[in-house]
């Protein structure tokens, strides 16, 4: 595609939605319940809500403003912004990629466990309060090699079909219009679980932080959080930023989606802990916690099949947007670079990942043992991918920012000449992206490694 025939988002609040629906998904639903239970609760939530804010909102600031300059992929941003660096920057592009296949191989695995759950959901066999049967029902689909495939591939090929149909844009916007639903439920999830006997237990745990859990790993699993919950680090806002409008406000349209997501997050929490307290099951149960405690809560209230179905129906079209815009990294660098067209990028792109997606699928069974630095396929590509590539990615992005391109020109403009306010929060944000977000990445990154 050249410049002029890109398509972009044509509204200002269209391109808050689409980053919302980046942003929105799996990772609130299931990978934020379940680190935080695995890590402790309130302490973990502290830390998240730090890297959130110090780190992620000025990184996401700083990437989005780099695709929107460069109105281009997320590698030949840096060939455009830095033509003299001999092509060095261009690595943080290429890391993006990496980073894309790395998580849609798991990521298309839960939103695979999802699918099946909206069948378990409707036949009731999910229906259960108690841990030990729900830990079968779960256990039953994860291990099992051919049902982890299909529902794996099941997940790829709507994926697929959605972009060949060139309906992406439609699914996008249907899914925006059922978010408030599921925001709806979620709220009614929360009163449920917070009316239930031990319910306080459960609100404990996750507001009433105890520091002693907080090691630099917990620390660094917290970041990688921030950052992948923002969908930060690989490019995706980059890519989105460049179908931004140039009057785009971007740091009040990051505030946002930071905010919205937090809240969806904090939602999720809020409906699983204190059911996770009240039924007895484990907090630190890693990847089913939320298979198991979600239909649990629905369970023990009137009409609960029902509600768990559209449930389940509703987290599976969130992880839409998000599928489409981790996608959206390798194919616009390989239509950008290689002049395929998007379906044959989206093409290539997806048979990558369903190669890469077999370990991950099998990691809860036949794989559980193929193990790399004592993770399973699964664990593996989520720890390189959040807790590596993506802080690694926002170091980069922010050293570029801060000390080789520096700010973009509305950017630029607002610190110049805009109201006192903005002004000043243009020179924060610019502080925190040259100094601070680098600075604690590294220290964090490094610590969390176990490097020092
Ligand atoms: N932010 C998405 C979620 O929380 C996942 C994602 C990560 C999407 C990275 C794009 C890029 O579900």
């Amino acid at each position: 595609m050249t410049r002029a025939d890109r398509d972009g988002f044509t509204t200002t609040f269209g391109a808050l939605l689409a980053t919302l629906g980046s942003a929105v998904g799996l990772g609130n639903i299931w990978k934020f319940p379940s680190l935080t239970g695995a890590n402790g609760g309130a302490g973990f939530l502290v830390v998240y809500l730090a890297a959130t804010m110090l780190v992620g909102l000025p990184v996401m600031i700083a990437e989005t403003m780099l695709g929107r300059s460069a109105r281009a992929d997320a590698v030949t941003t840096f060939d455009r912004l830095a033509p003299k660096s001999q092509g060095w920057w261009k690595i943080v592009g290429w890391m993006g990629f990496a980073a894309a296949l790395l998580i849609m191989a798991f990521y298309s695995e839960v939103a695979g466990w999802v699918y099946a759950y909206v069948f378990k959901s409707m036949t009731g066999e999910i229906a259960t309060t108690d841990p030990k049967i729900a830990a079968v029902a779960f256990g039953g689909l994860v291990s099992d090699p051919t049902s982890s495939l299909i529902w794996q591939w099941v997940v790829l090929g709507v994926t697929g079909v959605v972009i060949a149909f060139g309906v992406s844009r439609g699914i996008e916007a249907v899914a925006r219009r059922l978010m408030p639903l599921l925001f709806v439920l979620l709220l009614v999830l929360c009163v449920r679980s917070l009316t239930l006997t031990g319910a306080k237990q459960g609100l404990a745990f996750l507001f009433d932080p105890d520091f002693a859990k907080i090691t630099p790993a917990v620390v660094l699993t917290a970041l990688g959080l921030a950052f992948f919950k923002l969908s930060l680090g690989m490019g995706t806002m980059l890519t989105y930023g460049s179908y931004f409008r140039e009057e785009q406000n971007i740091p009040a349209t990051a505030a946002r989606v930071m905010l919205a997501d937090l809240s969806v997050s904090l939602l999720a929490g809020i409906a699983i802990f204190p059911a996770v307290f009240a039924f007895g099951f484990e907090p630190a149960a890693g990847p089913s916690l939320v298979f198991m405690t979600i239909p649990a809560v629905f369970t023990s209230m009137p009409g609960g099949v029902v509600f768990m179905t559209v449930f389940f129906v509703l987290t599976a079209i969130a992880s839409v947007g998000a599928i489409l815009s981790l996608l959206e990294v390798p194919v616009a660098i390989l239509s950008q670079r290689y002049g395929l067209g998007r379906k044959p990028a989206a093409a290539v792109t997806i048979a990558m990942i369903a190669a890469l997606g077999v370990p991950a699928a099998l990691s809860q069974g036949v794989a559980a043992n193929w193990k790399l630095f004592g993770l399973n396929p699964f664990d593996l590509f989520d720890f390189l991918s959040s807790n590596v590539l993506l802080p690694l990615g926002g170091i980069l992005i922010c050293l570029f920012v801060g000390w080789v391109y520096g700010l973009a020109a509305p950017e630029r403009r607002m610190a110049a000449e805009g109201t006192p306010l903005a002004r000043w929060t243009i020179r924060t944000v610019f502080f925190l992206i040259r100094w601070v977000a680098p600075l604690a990445i590294a220290i964090v990154l490094l610590n969390g490694l176990g490097v020092f």
